[in-house]
């Protein structure tokens, strides 16, 4: 009798081997048919197969997240963030509850059906006429986390809660006076919500052009076709200004002339989620209209051409910042390594294999910033080296010269921390469900790990000031997108793959997703735009709002 289970298990294990050999069979026959165009633009890999051990990690993250989402009721419900170290709670998103909206999706997807009905019911009293707070509304973030939250949830939920629906229209109506009449399609950033008064000040690509996935969602519920149109009059303008790189735009933007300001271009924070919605967006609705996809392909050829660099140790992949002044600068942040996914979506939905193994190539750059440090968990922005420039900003210091010898990066003075952001473990999941290579299922597994030894915190889970030390401590304050998004991305990675197939939804930034219609065979005309007819590039010069990452962040304590 007590052999019993161990024979089972070996043969289990043995059968297991010989379908991992037929399984790289297919996985090879597969990636042959793609070459030759026979798969057309399906975007994951329709052989997945998970290994044995997938269900013990999926439960690790299970954990995770329920202990961190009960400390969050216990300390901070109904505000926006927990504080994990002081155990209290923190406002940023005008204290509507920003976690239980956030991580509603998270709860659908988990299965965890008590806590999500709990989290629906709360929603639908949320008064979003006013804010909670005594600060502005940002049209961005409010988007991207409570509009999208509301939206998805009523998907995932089967359509079975309008109120929902209601919610969403209600701060939707608020928001949309960003949008200022005999201005620009640009909204402004920022609404004081007593007044419905927009601030004046200028915006970025990055808060304008990441509104399109959820505004449309908006107007196929509602019927309202307004929300649509503005959002995606926005995407429009920005497309077709003049900019300083085929398909890449300035960062700046100024909402009342429409205008570009100054000539700033990177992949990173402040233009980021413009470039990712463009395909997204062109998947989403399934338009006809090829501007949308071939800016992005524009954008992505551009890249190619101008900005992707080398590192001189490792050979590492990256695309660098181009100035105001055109000087390059060689950095990569861990918000900027969405890149990597979305060239692999992209790439498929586009049918071209350059661009997807450029994505492959982004992403092993991208992981290398966590297999390198010592928790195994990547920092917040890394500088590089090429062969023919160096430039960073910063001033590697011996330390930092003697890392970049070992590991084909360097950590950013001032931005060694790790804030609980996805985009490396999102691009991950991409990767996996493309490929279906099973390295990418170890290294969420090692990311799970480091998350349980390292930033396990007085309460919950917290993110950590240096992510090359063991003891750097924790930063108090427990982001949504921890919910949303790194525990999503992580329990989908070893989830079943027909779960939220990634041909049948599109992920809104903060990792919601919308159901999308069946795929077109191919995405835009397979010509890059010719920008000529959009004039020359004259940008305003002007103040750019401050995106930086760190905006939020508590103070760390000395
Ligand atoms: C918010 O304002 C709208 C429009 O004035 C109104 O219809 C709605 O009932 C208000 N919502 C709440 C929760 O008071
Ligand atoms: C909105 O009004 C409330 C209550 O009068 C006030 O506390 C808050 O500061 C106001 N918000 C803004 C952005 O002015
Ligand atoms: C549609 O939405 C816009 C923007 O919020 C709003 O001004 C308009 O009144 C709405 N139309 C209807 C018919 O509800
Ligand atoms: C794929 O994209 C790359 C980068 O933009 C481009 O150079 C190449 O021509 C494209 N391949 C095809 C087959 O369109
Ligand atoms: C950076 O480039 C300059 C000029 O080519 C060179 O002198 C310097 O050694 C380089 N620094 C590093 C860290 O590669
Ligand atoms: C799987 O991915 C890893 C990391 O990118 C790579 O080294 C390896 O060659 C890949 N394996 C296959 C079979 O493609």
């Amino acid at each position: 009798m007590l052999q019993e289970p161990t024979s089972i298990g070996e043969a289990f294990r043995k059968s297991f081997k010989i379908l991992m050999l037929f399984h790289h069979l297919v996985i090879s026959l597969l990636a042959s048919l793609r070459l030759m165009g026979v798969l057309g633009g399906s975007v994951q890999n329709p052989f997945l197969l998970l290994p044995p051990d997938t269900h013990m990690h999926q439960q690790a993250v299970v954990n995770i997240f329920l202990d961190c989402y009960q400390a969050y009721k216990q300390f901070a419900f109904p505000h926006d963030d927990l504080t994990p170290v002081t155990k209290s709670f923190f406002d940023g998103r005008n204290g509507w509850g920003a976690t239980v909206v956030d991580a509603m999706t998270t709860l659908a997807i988990m299965g965890q059906e008590e806590l999500f009905i709990e989290a629906v019911d709360f929603s639908s009293k949320i008064d979003f006429n006013v804010s909670h707070t005594s600060d502005t509304v940002s049209v961005f973030e409010t988007t991207i986390r409570y509009l999208a939250g509301l939206l998805s949830a009523y998907e995932l939920s089967g359509q079975k809660f309008p109120a929902l629906i209601e919610k969403a229209k209600e701060v939707a109506n608020k928001m949309a006076f960003a949008w200022v009449p005999g201005t620009s399609p640009i909204p402004f950033m920022n609404i004081d919500f007593n007044t419905s008064i927009p601030i004046l000040e200028n915006s970025v690509i990055s808060q304008a052009g990441t509104l399109s996935l959820e505004w449309f969602t908006l107007t196929k519920y509602s019927g309202n076709d307004t929300y649509r149109k503005l959002a995606e009059d926005t995407v429009r303008h920005i497309a077709q200004l003049p900019a300083p790189l085929p398909g890449l735009a300035a960062q700046g933007l100024n909402p009342s002339t429409g205008k570009s300001v100054g000539a700033f271009v990177t992949w990173g924070s402040g233009s980021d989620s413009y470039f990712e919605y463009l395909i997204k967006y062109a998947r989403l609705t399934n338009t006809d209209d090829n501007l949308f996809a071939d800016t992005w392909a524009t954008a992505v050829d551009s890249s190619l051409k101008r900005l992707a660099r080398t590192s001189t140790v490792g050979n590492h992949l990256y695309l660098a910042d181009q100035q105001d002044d055109g000087t390059l600068r060689h950095i990569g942040s861990h918000l900027e390594c969405f890149h990597a996914g979305n060239w692999m979506f992209g790439g498929r939905l586009l049918d071209n294999q350059t661009i997807v193994d450029t994505g492959l190539e982004l992403n092993e750059a991208c992981w290398n910033t966590y297999a390198s440090t010592m928790t195994g968990i990547g920092p917040e922005i890394f500088g590089f080296f090429s062969s023919d420039g160096n430039f960073t900003g910063a001033t590697p210091t011996a330390e930092d010269l003697a890392f970049y010898e070992k590991h084909g990066f360097f950590l950013y003075p001032q931005a060694e921390y790790y804030y609980l952001r996805p985009e490396v473990l999102e691009s991950n999941f991409y990767a996996w469900r493309v490929t279906g290579n099973r390295t990418y299922l170890d290294r969420a597994a090692s990311a799970i790990n480091s998350i349980n030894k390292f930033l396990k915190a007085p309460v919950a889970f917290a993110g950590i000031w240096n992510v090359n030390e063991a003891d750097s401590g924790f930063i108090d304050d427990t982001e949504s997108f921890w919910y949303a998004e790194v525990l999503k991305y992580l329990y989908l990675t070893f989830d079943d793959p027909s779960h939220i197939n990634l041909d049948e939804w599109v992920f809104n930034t903060e990792c919601h997703p919308f159901k999308a219609p069946t795929a077109k065979a191919v995405y835009g005309s397979g010509q890059v735009i010719d920008q000529s007819s959009f004039g020359p590039f004259k940008p305003e010069s002007g103040p750019l709002p401050a995106v930086s990452p760190a905006v939020k962040l508590p103070a760390r304590p000395t």
